[in-house]
């Protein structure tokens, strides 16, 4: 799985209408924040709804390689004993983040400000991605780090052993290099402050605040301060993590392109640093309903209920790229069935992602019969009546591109395979068995 396994080679049909209530797994970024924070915390603390897909499996054992005492009591329901704010241990063997770079990214930080050390590894996707845009910030609370040339993967850390509290205005909108300077600031005396230009998805805010820590947002002209007092005695918390906009995006997608379909998908996290993709899917003429909004253990969720719809292409509002960003690789593939053409601005960042996701939703787009242009940081997709699919497209250990060509394929004339589908496992381990009882005609290629 993930790279370290053998590729699952899968492949969609032409299916017909979706119906039904399809239940999408937990949050994957508040899932790991739990582990973490609860690691860092003092006492207990009992998260239910956990996404138990690698990625967050992984954190889970991270934490137990630095002591905390991480169960699973049963489908999502997890505790974890911390060990309290600069409590870490050294763990004895490599880390290995798997595909995550959320993950490796979020326990740097974590990590960086104790004075011990340990080296980090992933899979053949992580390793290529770029590491300097978090040493680079945790060097100046007194962390080194040593790792490939380009700061890539494997990677020793040294925690500072005297940390000193830093003042970061992140160069990138990155919520995870944003995440793990807070995550250092933890166990630095004094205040550490982040300043995000783009408002970046805040859990890490919402739940440090949630777990007893003091923090404070404030927006001035150069955007958004997050003001962070180190030190404080972070207490194990209830955290009822709600399902995850970034998952429910694809049996959304997948409704509005195959006809006649009409689906519910409950309790979906509405926090407005995640919600773009509903917004731009309202823009180009989807029948999407947010029902029954609620707050859910700190967070808003609604129902979503999304019936067919005929879509026109837009221009997607380049400041809505951060709300978002894991949502370009399946809107790229809806754009594809839509009237007139999608233009998607302001998403370099896609290029670093699990994959370069601008190439390879270009390419297979591309494979499947379907016209793009892409620049360094935007996409181009031509929309047609009719997909002609009949390609096998290549996933790049990319979960997002394996899921986008598997929901395209329901609605494009001939069907359209994905080389290796086993990635989808990091973030949406029941996609195949969630997508099968809606009607979606997705089957590993052997069957
Ligand atoms: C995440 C932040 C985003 C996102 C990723 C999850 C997080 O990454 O793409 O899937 O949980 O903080 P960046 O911080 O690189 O934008």
């Amino acid at each position: 799985m993930s790279g370290h396994g053998t590729a699952l080679p899968m492949i969609a049909h032409r299916s017909g209408p979706l119906r039904g209530v399809a239940e999408v797994p937990g949050d994957k970024s508040i899932s790991h924040r739990a582990l973490i924070l609860g690691a860092l915390s003092v006492g207990e603390t009992r998260i239910t709804g956990l996404l138990e897909g690698q990625d967050v499996l992984d954190t889970a054992r991270a934490m137990r390689a630095f002591g905390a005492e991480v169960t699973q009591h049963g489908p999502g329901a997890w505790s974890v004993h911390g060990v309290g704010v600069g409590g870490f241990a050294e763990p004895e063997t490599v880390i290995d983040c798997g595909n995550s770079g959320t993950g490796v990214r979020l326990i740097m930080g974590a990590m960086a400000t104790t004075d011990i050390a340990a080296t980090f590894t992933g899979d053949a996707s992580l390793n290529k991605r770029p590491m300097g845009r978090v040493t680079e910030p945790l060097a100046l609370f007194g962390a080194q780090a040593f790792g490939r040339r380009g700061g890539r993967l494997p990677l020793t850390l040294i925690g500072a052993a005297q940390p000193l509290p830093v003042r970061y205005a992140l160069p990138v909108p990155s919520a995870q290099v944003k995440s793990a300077v807070l995550l250092a600031g933890l166990n630095a005396p004094g205040q550490t402050v982040v300043i995000e230009q783009e408002p970046t998805r805040d859990h890490t805010e919402r739940m440090l605040r949630g777990f007893g820590a003091e923090v404070a947002v404030e927006q001035i002209a150069e955007g958004r301060v997050i003001t962070l007092t180190g030190q404080p005695e972070l207490r194990g918390q209830d955290v009822a993590v709600p399902r995850d906009p970034s998952s429910a995006a694809f049996p959304v997608c997948a409704a509005l392109m195959v006809q006649d379909s009409d689906i519910l998908v409950p309790g979906v996290s509405q926090n407005p640093t995640r919600n773009g993709i509903f917004l731009t899917l309202q823009d180009m003429g989807a029948d999407l309903v947010m029902e029954n909004p609620r707050d859910e253990g700190g967070e808003p969720v609604a129902d979503l209920r999304v019936r067919f719809s005929a879509l026109k292409g837009i221009e997607v509002p380049p400041e809505r790229a951060a709300s978002m960003i894991d949502e370009y690789p399946v809107l790229a593939a809806l754009a594809a069935t839509a009237d007139g053409k999608t233009v998607m601005r302001g998403i370099k960042e896609l290029r670093v992602k699990e994959s370069d996701r601008i190439d390879a939703m270009a390419r297979g787009l591309e494979s499947c019969g379907v016209r793009v242009e892409e620049t360094e940081d935007s996409l181009t997709v031509h929309g047609m009546a009719e997909v002609p699919g009949g390609a096998t497209v290549a996933s790049r250990l990319d979960h997002r591109i394996a899921m986008s060509f598997l929901c395209l394929g329901l609605a494009s004339r001939n069907p359209i395979r994905v080389d290796d589908g086993s990635p989808i496992a990091t973030s949406f381990p029941v996609f195949e068995a969630l997508m099968g009882g809606l009607g979606a005609q997705i089957a590993r290629a052997g069957d």
